[in-house]
C-alpha cells in the first residue's frame, strides 16, 4: 500500500535568482518565484563554519551568540557563480556561504514552515478494509519497503505489519524496527494478554469488551507507540480490535461545538492513578494538544482517570460540559474501524492520537504487547528516510503529541 501524503521528492535544485538588501534583512527571490525573508541575526548565526561551528556541535555555538551584535549587518551579500549566497559581515570580515537547498529548506515564511509541517491523513469508517499494511518480512530485508511502513504508521497513525513469527520474540523484533526495542514500564517488557481467572484491575485479561482509551494517557508523557502482536485469535471471531482516528474526532468537535474543542486544548486537568502496592499516579494535562498554528497534534483520554477538578470556578460547569461532548463523539460508533488480528499479525498505532479497545469474545485468546517511544520511532524513520536520500521526509515536522 502506497500512501498519498508521501512528500518523497528530494529538496534539491532550488536556485536563487536574485536578493534584495532591507534595512534588517535579506530577502531571497528564488527560481520558482518564491520569497524568503532571512534577517542578518539569524543568517550570521547559521554561519557554520569551522570558527564559528556546526549546529549543535561545540561551545561555539554558545560563544558566537552571545559575542555576535544583535545589529549585525553584512559589508557586501552576493550569489556567487556556484548559486551560493556568499556574505562578508561587518566589522571583521567575516564570510559566510550558504548552500541554496540548505537555506531554502528553512525559509521561515509562513508558507514554508505549513509546507514542512506533517500533514496526517484523518480517517474514520470510511477507511472499511483499506487497513493500512505492509509486510513485516519485506520490511526487514528491504530499507524502501520499512520506510513506507513507517511512513504508513506516520501519515495514518497505525500499521499492520503481516508475517511477523507469531513466537514470543516476535513483539522485539517489531520493536528492534520502529524504534529501539521495548520499552521497560512498571509491569515490565513485554505484557501478555491472555484471559486469567485473578484479572483483578486488568481488564484486558478479561473477555469483556473494553471501550476506547489510549494507554495510560494519564502520564506526564503518554506512552508512545503500542504494539499488539497476535500468538492466538479468538475462534469465535470476538476480539477484534477496533481503532479510532483521534484527530477525526478532534475536528469534529472544533466543527460541532467551538467552545468545547477550546475548552480541551486550553484547560490543564488533573489526572489520578493508582493500584495499590503497584502505581501511584498523579499529573496534569490537557485533553487536546494544539501546536503553535492551532493545529491538533495530540489527544489523550484519561477521563477514567480524571482528578477532581481543581480549576477556576467559571470553568466548572462549561468543562463538565465538554468532556461530555467528547465522550459522547468516542463512543458514538460512528469512527471505528475493526478487525481481528490473526496470528503472526502485528498493530502498531501512535497512542498520542488513536484511541483503540476491543470487542468481547469467549475461549481463549493470546495478544502480546508492548510499547516504543515516539521519539525513537521519529528517529528511526528520520535516519532511515536520509539514508535513502528522501530528505523531504527527513526533514519533515511532525506532532510532537500529546504533550503539555
Ligand atoms: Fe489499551
Ligand atoms: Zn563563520
Amino acid at each position: 500500500m502506497s500512501t498519498a501524503a508521501s512528500t518523497s521528492s528530494l529538496e534539491a535544485g532550488h536556485r536563487i535568482v536574485r536578493i534584495e538588501r532591507e534595512a534588517r534583512k535579506l530577502r531571497v527571490i528564488w527560481g520558482d518565484g518564491h520569497q524568503s525573508v532571512f534577517h542578518y541575526v539569524w543568517l550570521r548565526d547559521n554561519c557554520a563554519c569551522a570558527q564559528c561551528g556546526e549546529a549543535g556541535s561545540s561551545q561555539l555555538r554558545i560563544d558566537g551568540l552571545l559575542k555576535m551584535s544583535l545589529d549585525v549587518a553584512p559589508l557586501s551579500a552576493e550569489v556567487d557563480r556556484n548559486g551560493r549566497l556568499t556574505v562578508s559581515w561587518s566589522p571583521d570580515r567575516h564570510v559566510t556561504s550558504f548552500d541554496p537547498d540548505w537555506l531554502r529548506a528553512r525559509c521561515y515564511s509562513r508558507a514554508e514552515r505549513e509546507r514542512r509541517r506533517h500533514k496526517p491523513i484523518h480517517w474514520g469508517k470510511e477507511l472499511g478494509n483499506r487497513i493500512p499494511n505492509a509486510d513485516f518480512a519485506a520490511a526487514v530485508e528491504d530499507e524502501a519497503s520499512r520506510l513506507e511502513a513507517m511512513i504508513l504508521l506516520r501519515d495514518y497513525g497505525f500499521v499492520v505489519l503481516r508475517n511477523v513469527p507469531p513466537t514470543p520474540d516476535g513483539l522485539e523484533k517489531v520493536a528492534g524496527m520502529i524504534g529501539y526495542g521495548v520499552r521497560d514500564t512498571y509491569y515490565g517488557r513485554v505484557f501478555h494478554i491472555k484471559v486469567e481467572d485473578n484479572a483483578g484491575l486488568k481488564l484486558s485479561s478479561t473477555q469483556s469488551t473494553i471501550l476506547p482509551h489510549n494507554d495510560e494517557g494519564w502520564r506526564a508523557v503518554p506512552l508512545g507507540i503500542v504494539m499488539f502482536h497476535c500468538i492466538e485469535a479468538s475462534r469465535d471471531g470476538g476480539g477484534q480490535n477496533y481503532l479510532i482516528d483521534g484527530f477525526r474526532i478532534c475536528e469534529v468537535l472544533r466543527a460541532e461545538d467551538p467552545e468545547a474543542f477550546d475548552l480541551l486544548s486550553r484547560v490543564t486537568l488533573k489526572f489520578e492513578r493508582s493500584i495499590p502496592g503497584e502505581v501511584e499516579m498523579r499529573s496534569e494535562g490537557k485533553i487536546i494538544s494544539l501546536d503553535a498554528e492551532g493545529n491538533v497534534v495530540g489527544l489523550r483520554y484519561p477521563i477514567r482517570f480524571r482528578g477532581p477538578l481543581d480549576i477556576d470556578e467559571d470553568l466548572v460547569e462549561p468543562v463538565y460540559a465538554a468532556i461530555r461532548k467528547l465522550i459522547g463523539l468516542i463512543n458514538s460508533g460512528d469512527f471505528d474501524v475493526t478487525f481481528l488480528l490473526q496470528p503472526g499479525e502485528a498493530l502498531a498505532f501512535d497512542n498520542h492520537r488513536l484511541l483503540h479497545g476491543r470487542t468481547g469474545f469467549s475461549g481463549r485468546r493470546h495478544i502480546q504487547f508492548g510499547y516504543v517511544d515516539r521519539d525513537d520511532f521519529h528517529l528511526q524513520y528520520r535516519m532511515l528516510a536520509r539514508r535513502l536520500g528522501r530528505h523531504a521526509d527527513a526533514d519533515i515536522v511532525l506532532g510532537r503529541g500529546a504533550l503539555a
